[in-house]
């Protein structure tokens, strides 16, 4: 801990503070703030006092620091740009400045800082020095940007799925359409080759094109499909899991099934989508890594709180393990409940199946 040059000279049975002399008091106020770093700099910006605060943050001991310019709290570019001077003087003109930047501890590591200078005057007016506060606001401001990252990512997919959507519609009403009426077409030069003898033995060939083209039409509303489910915008979050867990059994041959508990409630296309997206991708998962014969899926409202439930019979995985530097799903998965507003657990363990658990407020889904 930091030894204050001027070391209070506080009486130790003091009773309580009001029993210390006020300027010990303010000594020992200073000496107490952990959380900030509290020291003065001379007029021409050499540090003249420290605390302990400003030893947590910073790193240096009071021995080390106090007679060096603070410009050593800088990171180069801001020396080399000035902005060292450039405060001091806003605050001697101006009496305080105000400032967030990275600031280096003795280390060298950065940190992310909220400085305040304060010019210090005697009564005449003359300039004696400055009162500097450095708060350390990494954390926040690492906080600050998840949620920003965390917002930016909603809107991403919020973007992809209206495209998607759109794709989706395309494919089906335009090209749909186009491909029914090439069918149609096609049925009717059949008919019209098979009314003559001479162009009957083309019917097979004509009739072999019609087959082609359902399957084309197939395909084209399996790609739509996937793209994004008619029946989640038209019949709602049950519906489409349904449709999803059949599609999946026909696909895998694993058989999963959908049990919901309660009326659903009225989702918001947000939160439908979210759920949707989330099941989609602990289905691939179990069809990639499980081995199961069966996967449950589970929606259970009690009116303030939602339950969303994946679970297989699987082979399990070890959730100890670091996950791998390419494996987004689960991630994904939580980075979809935390813009739901709520939470997620992952329980499994090698031979026990792989659950997946997640709790939304409903007020966040309705
Ligand atoms: N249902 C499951 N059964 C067994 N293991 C699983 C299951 N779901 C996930 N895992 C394990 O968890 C790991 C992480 O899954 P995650 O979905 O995050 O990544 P991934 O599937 O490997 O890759 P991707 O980024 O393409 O999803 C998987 O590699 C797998 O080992
Ligand atoms: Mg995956």
């Amino acid at each position: 801990m930091a030894t204050p040059k001027n070391e209070p000279s506080c009486n130790a049975r003091a009773a309580s503070v009001s029993d210390i002399p006020l300027e010990d008091r303010y000594v020992l106020l200073i000496e107490a703030v952990q959380d900030y770093a509290i020291f003065m700099l001379d007029a021409d910006g050499n540090v003249s006092s420290w605390n302990p605060g400003a030893q947590r943050i910073k790193g240096y001991t009071h021995d080390e620091i106090v007679g060096r310019h603070f410009s050593t709290f800088y990171t180069e570019e801001d020396i080399a740009a000035g902005k060292p001077a450039r405060e001091l003087q806003i605050a001697a003109d101006a009496g305080h400045v105000e400032d967030e930047g990275w600031r280096v501890r003795r280390d060298g590591s950065r940190f992310w800082a909220n400085v305040t200078i304060s010019a210090v005057r005697d009564a005449s007016g003359a300039l004696l020095g400055f009162a500097k506060v450095t708060r350390d606001m990494t954390d926040r401001m690492r906080l600050t940007e998840l949620e920003r990252a965390s917002e930016v990512s909603a809107q991403v997919q919020i973007t992809r799925e209206n495209e998607q959507k759109r794709i989706a519609r395309e494919l089906h009403d335009d090209l749909g359409q186009q491909l029914t009426a090439l069918k149609m077409s096609v049925a009717l030069i059949e008919a019209t080759l098979a009314a003559r003898d001479d162009t009957a033995s083309l019917v097979p060939q004509t009739h072999a094109l019609q087959t082609e083209i359902d399957a084309m039409a197939m395909s084209l509303r399996r790609i739509a499909a996937d793209l994004r489910p008619p029946l989640l915008d038209d019949l709602g979050l049950t519906a489409a899991l349904e449709w999803l867990a059949e599609d999946f059994t026909k696909r895998y041959g694993v058989v999963a099934t959908v049990h919901v508990e309660a009326d659903e409630p009225q989702f918001n296309e947000f939160a439908s989508t979210t759920l949707f997206r989330i099941v989609q991708e602990a289905l691939t998962n179990v069809a990639r890594h499980a081995a199961a014969s069966r996967v449950r899926i589970e929606l259970a409202h009690d009116g303030d709180r939602l339950s969303l439930d994946i679970e297989d019979n699987g082979v399990g995985a070890n959730l100890g393990s670091p996950p791998g530097s390419t494996s987004f799903g689960l991630l994904g998965i939580r980075e979809r409940v935390r813009q739901l507003h709520g939470t997620v657990s992952y329980i499994s363990s090698p031979g026990a199946g792989f659950h997946i658990s997640i709790r939304v407020p409903s007020a966040f889904v309705r």
